[in-house]
This record gives C-alpha cells, sequence and structure tokens, in this order.
C-alpha cells in the first residue's frame, strides 16, 4: 500500500477529527457479563482507547457485574491482561489503563438476585459521591440472551433505573430476540422499566468507520446520488464474508444460523444504509425512519425462489485442513443448521423497483470480506471495434467495509499503445494510506456514542422487528422442508452452487472479494 505523506492541512484535518465537539458528562458504566468474553475483548480495550485519546469524563467509573468468584483486585488484574492482550493500540500506557483502573469495580451477584442489586445501589451511590457521577448510569447487558428479561425487571424493581438525579441508558448486546415474537417480548420487558430514548441495541458494524462512510460517500458528494437508482444501477451485492468457522461457539451458533447471526441484523443494517433515501439531517430519528423505511419496502420473499443457504463441510482454508460444520464441538453431527445464506431481495419503491439486491454471508468462505459493490448498467452504445473492447466489466463501485478498509470504482480505461484497446481499471481509495490515523474498534464509537446520548447507530424497536419479520419469513419456510442436501459446501469455496445458480438465472455473476 503506497505510503500517504502528511501535509501541514492533512495534519489539522486529523486534529481536528480527533477533537469532539462536547465531552460526555461524568458517569458510571454497570457492566453486566463483566467477567465474560465481550468484556474482555471488546469493552474494557475499547473504554481503555478512549481514556487514551481523553474522550471518557474526569469520574468516568466502571462497575463490573458478574457470578464469578474474585475479588476486586482479581478482577482489576484480569481486566489489565485484558487491555494488553486486545487493545488495538499498544503497548498499554500504565498511566492511562491506571486512570481506568481507579474507577473500577466489581460486585459479584447472580443476575436474578434481589440482594445483589442492593448491594450495587450502595456500589452507585458510592461512586456519586466519592467520583461525582451525579446518578448518571450506562446498563450494558453484555450477558447471555436469556438474562436480559430478569435484568431489565430487577433493576426496575430495585429502583436502580430510576434512582436520583441523572440519565439512565442502557445498552443491549445482540441477539436481540430469536425471532419476531421473542423481539417483541424483550421489548416490551424493557419499555416497562426504560424509554425507546433511554435504549442503545448494538449492531456493532453500525460502528464501523466505513460503514458510515457510505452515507458520507452518499450524501456528502454530489456525484453519486443523482446514479444511486434503478436507471443506472444494474444490481448491488452486500457480502459478509468470513473465513472462520464457528470457533467456540456451537452451542450458541446451533440455535442461531447464519440467518439469525448475521442475515437478520448486519446484513439488512448494510442493504438499509445502501437503500435509504436522503435523511433530511443527521439527527438519531431522521436517519432512522429512512431506515426503516427500506425495511417496509422489502417486496414479500419468495423463500424457495430467492434464499439459499448453505452448510460448510470439511475442507481446507488458508492452507489448513478444517473441520466440516457437523464435526465442530457442540454441533450434532446431523446438524441441519445453515452456515451460508444468499437471498435476491427487491425493494418497492421509485428508486429501486426493478433492481435486485443479493446479500450473502458465510462461514468457512475462502477469505473475510464484508463490502457492498454497485453495478452499473453498460454504456448503452460503444464507439468501438469489438476486438478493443474483450474483456470489458461493467462499472462497479466498491465499498470495502473489511479488510482493505475503502472504496474502489471499476472504470474502463484505454490500454497505452498506438491501437484502440480497453481495459477496465480501478480508481482507489484507501483508508489507510489516505488518513494517518487507525481507525477506533467499532466500540469506542458505539460507546462514547451512548456516553454522549446519540442512538443514531444504533438499532432502533420497529428497525429490530421489522429485521425479525423478515428473517421469520425465511426461517418459517425453512422449518417446513428441512435441508436434506447438508452439508453442500466445502470449507473454503464460496458457498453451495445454488448460491452461483441463484444469479446466473438473472444472467449475474457473484463478485470474488
Ligand atoms: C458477530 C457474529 O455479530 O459478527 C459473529 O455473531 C461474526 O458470528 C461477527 O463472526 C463478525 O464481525 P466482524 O466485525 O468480525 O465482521
Amino acid at each position: 500500500m503506497a505510503q500517504a505523506v502528511t501535509t501541514p492541512l492533512t495534519q489539522n484535518v486529523l486534529r481536528e477529527g480527533l477533537i469532539l465537539p462536547r465531552t460526555p458528562d461524568p458517569a458510571v458504566m454497570v457492566i453486566f457479563g463483566a467477567s465474560g468474553d465481550l468484556t474482555a475483548r471488546k469493552l474494557m480495550p475499547a473504554l481503555y482507547n478512549l481514556a487514551l485519546n481523553r474522550y471518557l469524563p474526569s469520574g468516568f467509573s466502571v462497575i463490573g457485574v458478574a457470578d464469578t468468584a474474585l475479588s476486586e483486585a482479581e478482577y482489576k488484574a484480569n481486566m489489565a491482561e485484558a487491555v494488553r492482550k486486545f487493545s488495538r493500540t499498544q503497548p498499554v500506557d500504565h498511566a492511562v489503563w491506571q486512570s481506568v483502573a481507579d474507577g473500577l469495580s466489581y460486585v459479584r451477584m447472580p443476575f436474578d438476585d434481589a440482594d445483589g442489586y442492593g448491594r450495587l445501589a450502595a456500589e452507585l451511590e458510592r461512586m456519586d459521591r466519592e467520583r461525582g457521577t451525579n446518578g448518571n448510569r450506562v446498563f450494558y447487558f453484555a450477558t447471555a440472551p436469556q438474562f436480559f428479561p430478569v435484568i431489565v425487571e430487577r433493576l426496575g424493581a430495585s429502583g436502580i433505573a430510576r434512582a436520583g438525579q441523572g440519565w439512565k441508558r442502557v445498552v443491549i448486546e445482540k441477539p436481540f430476540g430469536h425471532d419476531l415474537k421473542s423481539a417483541q417480548a424483550l421489548n416490551q420487558a424493557i419499555h416497562a422499566v426504560f424509554t425507546e430514548q433511554q435504549v442503545y441495541r448494538i449492531d456493532h458494524y453500525l460502528g464501523k468507520e466505513t460503514v458510515q462512510n457510505v452515507l458520507v460517500f452518499r450524501f456528502a458528494n454530489g456525484i453519486f446520488e443523482p446514479i444511486w437508482n434503478r436507471r443506472y444501477v444494474d444490481h448491488i451485492q452486500i457480502t459478509v464474508a468470513e473465513d472462520i468457522g464457528i470457533e467456540r461457539r456451537g452451542k450458541y451458533y446451533e440455535t442461531a444460523g447464519a440467518l439469525r447471526d448475521i442475515f437478520q441484523n448486519h446484513l439488512l443494517q448494510l442493504l438499509s444504509i445502501a437503500a435509504m433515501e436522503a435523511p433530511a439531517n443527521f439527527d438519531a430519528d431522521t436517519v432512522r425512519d429512512e431506515k426503516v423505511k427500506v425495511l417496509k419496502s422489502i417486496h414479500p420473499i419468495e423463500v424457495a425462489k430467492d434464499v439459499i443457504r448453505g452448510q460448510y463441510g470439511p475442507g481446507w482454508v488458508g492452507g489448513q485442513q478444517v473441520p466440516g460444520y457437523r464435526q465442530e464441538q457442540n454441533v450434532s453431527p446431523a446438524s441441519t443448521t445453515e452456515t451460508y445464506v444468499a437471498a435476491r431481495l427487491r425493494i418497492d419503491n421509485w428508486r429501486w423497483a426493478e433492481t435486485p439486491f443479493y446479500l450473502r454471508t458465510g462461514k468457512r468462505l475462502p477469505s473475510r470480506a464484508s463490502e457492498i459493490a454497485i453495478q452499473f448498467k453498460n454504456a448503452p452504445h460503444l464507439p468501438f471495434a469489438r476486438t478493443a473492447i474483450q474483456d470489458l466489466a461493467p462499472n462497479v463501485l466498491v465499498m470495502r467495509i473489511q479488510p482493505h478498509e475503502g472504496a474502489s470504482l471499476k472504470i474502463a480505461a484505454k490500454i497505452p499503445g498506438p491501437v484502440m484497446r480497453l481495459r477496465t481499471v480501478n480508481m482507489d481509495f484507501f483508508y489507510g494510506s489516505s488518513f494517518l490515523i487507525e481507525s477506533p474498534d467499532a466500540y469506542e464509537r458505539l460507546v462514547l456514542d451512548c456516553l454522549l446520548g446519540d442512538p443514531t447507530l444504533f438499532a432502533r424497536e420497529d428497525e429490530v422487528e421489522r429485521a425479525w419479520g423478515l428473517a421469520d419469513t425465511i426461517e418459517k419456510s425453512w422449518g417446513m422442508q428441512p435441508a436434506a442436501d447438508f452439508p453442500n459446501y466445502a470449507a473454503g469455496t464460496w458457498g453451495p452452487e445454488a448460491a452461483d445458480a441463484l444469479l446466473e438465472r438473472d444472467g449475474r455473476r457473484w463478485r470474488r472479494p
């Protein structure tokens, strides 16, 4: 990758990008599930990096809540180790970590234990007194999802959810429900205690810089929006491909599958962002209103025809032999859980009528690549000899979400020389070389937004429920006809043949990112 050059101008721009227009109020973040994987891998490193950038308010404090037998000193040592292992910036600055650790405490309790909430309330009051946190709270649910309802209920019953002055917010990890019915029940349980304005439902894809950049590309440039529609766009492909398998998450994955794990949330979020109308402003409800309109406009899905499922068998990924899904730990040897989904969706509105959106996600594909690719229609007439234009590919704008974050536009160019011959070339933008700062992790952005009270990049109640409605339609149809051909793709390949046929039927092909 080319090395970027910083000029005084770019340095100024970068410096400005790092300054927050406002700082969050002092607050306590209560992490339920404080001894779990998410806290160690994502939340603590995110808090440390926010502290490193001086984005956290003075007095900011964290209470870890879990039922693991740990002293406060042991808990702090574990978190220090987690930051050392998982922070994106290295080595860890000890003074900065110490400033985080000074405001860190641990409350051991089962999540349904009424007495435990009494001790938690006392600890919160102590923090207010000693650290000036003024009753401002973030309740972060990083537990297994079956605990979400009981924690909400206990926060309400103990009075913690409303105690004293200050704001209260609740962050809920995914999976938010298992289907429409359970998501509605969870929303109801939450709303018995918190208003929708207090609820921050995480979809970490929305915290990715590159996903937000899709909005900037579309709505801060004059040149894309006029052609971002059915007149100029042939079709759109949205891919979330992973080379990893299910790692040690067999138990969870057996109940989820690719449809619930990625399609219902990350893929549909990417679709909304790629297809939405321009919001009048960047206010949370205005943006989310536009996203919901996209979900509401999705044409009823003909599952048997337009949705393909797959499951990986043994194969090779990155030069290593890997087991099939049915051989993974905690997976049934006869499992019919899908590890791959591809769907052809249509959006019934004036912008997109008749323009197919092809979405796909899978585990154990040949590489890790998430992208939104807008393929444009061909030029209506080419005034060049047929011999000049062999191998000319259509114009494609690819927004690379990860890796190689950035965007590229495929265009035709003349091959240098005395004869007229054309070839497709890429115009590229790479984050790495255009901006000399490393992008924050999605969790840094999302935690900060929550502390600032900005829910724009979080999923609203109606968004989540609409997305479950779509997933339910697919799940219901699959339930009536369990997959008979699993495993139907080898690990390290681009999914089942039926997924290729889905596009071939329309005279199109999947991209190979
Ligand atoms: C999570 C899924 O939401 O997203 C995982 O549960 C998946 O199965 C992960 O691996 C992918 O996230 P990322 O940021 O690595 O693309």
